[in-house]
């Protein structure tokens, strides 16, 4: 166990105490109180009014997200339950955690719901504790999987707010979901009018803004050109693709409605004027693309749809793609070469 685990531990231990001993007082920073040292229990436990069991709930430190496994993991599925959940406290971050997390961050005012236990989602648990309150499970996102459309073997995604959503061929967002917490990333576009393409959900949005800024550091010359999608628009530009270029042949380069990481909020293609701010494998070639192979991941994202992985992603190479995931998942999956299904496991 971490020092702060513990610090917190003994700081809400001491929180309840002053709280049993009926004094109300204020008692200011919690790191000034004296550490009670593990021998006074006994002597505490000879106290007339023995206290109530406090087994104070431990809150892990924060930066924890799918895929982790452990101790703080464990602790936080525990944390997580004792405030109305009932979940499986096996130490791993695994779908129905990132649920749980994602429920709870859905409940709370202005905090981001990606699904990823980060400082401002352990601060909201805390006072929830603090409190003494509770969530209802399910509340914010249920828990069911909506029905998938038409009968084909697409899935559809119980959690279209995870930052770690696997959005592809086989996983398909609800047509009703459009994210809540977009923004317009103050960035390039090359081209003028307010379009809803032009927004990114508020975390990706922060994070691409960074990016920008970095490349524009570096002497490149960095435009976006799409971002958020509804499904409503996806089915139009799919159905006119379609009509181009035969439905299979559309598929290999535009998804069908629900099955775009556009939709996700996540996403944004990008380009430069050396490609005419086209969306074209030349970009690849551009110093801008160079660099965005090399730096991506420093600011959370991935080239979702690589050269070489058209088997595994269902798309032919993108560039220009660029969906958000966040500096963990981002900075293995550059360093692996591996794809978003990959790093997932979702690959037999
Ligand atoms: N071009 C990507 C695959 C999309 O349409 O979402
Ligand atoms: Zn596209
Ligand atoms: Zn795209």
């Amino acid at each position: 166990m971490s020092i702060k685990n513990l610090s917190i531990i003994l700081a809400m231990a001491a929180m309840l105490t002053t709280l049993a001993a009926c004094a109300l007082e204020e008692t200011g920073d919690p790191q000034a109180e004296p550490e009670p040292a593990e021998s006074t229990a006994p002597a505490e436990a000879e106290k007339p009014e023995p206290e109530p069991e406090t087994d104070p709930v431990q809150v892990p430190e924060a930066g924890l997200q799918k895929l982790d496994q452990g101790e703080d993991v464990k602790m936080l599925q525990r944390a997580l339950n004792e405030i109305g959940y009932s979940i499986p406290e096996n130490g791993m971050y695994d779908e129905i955690t990132t649920w749980a997390v994602t429920d709870f961050q859905l409940q709370q005012e202005n905090l981001a719901a990606l699904g990823v236990f980060n400082e401002e989602t352990r601060t909201a648990m805390e006072s929830v504790f603090s409190a003494g309150e509770a969530v209802e499970a399910g509340a914010g996102l249920p828990q069911d999987v909506p029905a998938s459309g038409e009968g084909d073997d697409t899935r559809m995604l119980m959690n279209p707010y995870d930052q770690l959503a696997l959005v592809n061929k086989q996983q398909a967002l609800p047509a009703n979901y459009t994210p809540q917490d977009m923004v317009v990333p103050d960035i390039a576009f090359p081209f003028t009018e307010d379009l809803p393409k032009k927004q990114m959900r508020a975390t990706a949005a922060a994070a691409l803004e960074e990016l920008f800024a970095a490349a524009e550091e570096a002497g490149l010359d960095l435009f976006a050109q799409s971002g958020y999608r509804s499904y409503d628009r996806q089915d139009y530009l799919f159905a006119s693709y379609s009509e181009q270029h035969g439905e299979k042949a559309a598929n290999k380069f535009s998804a069908r409605p629900g099955e775009s990481e556009h939709q996700t909020g996540l996403t944004m293609d990008v380009t430069s004027p050396e490609v005419n701010f086209q969306l074209t494998t030349d970009f690849a070639k551009t110093d801008e693309g160079k660099w965005l192979t090399d730096h991506a991941a420093d600011f959370g994202f991935i080239i979702r749809y690589p050269k070489g992985s058209e088997d595994i992603t269902g798309y032919q190479y993108e560039p220009w793609h660029l969906r958000y995931v966040g500096e963990k998942a981002a900075q293995a999956i550059a360093e692996e070469g591996i794809t978003l299904e990959e790093y997932l496991g979702e690959v037999e």
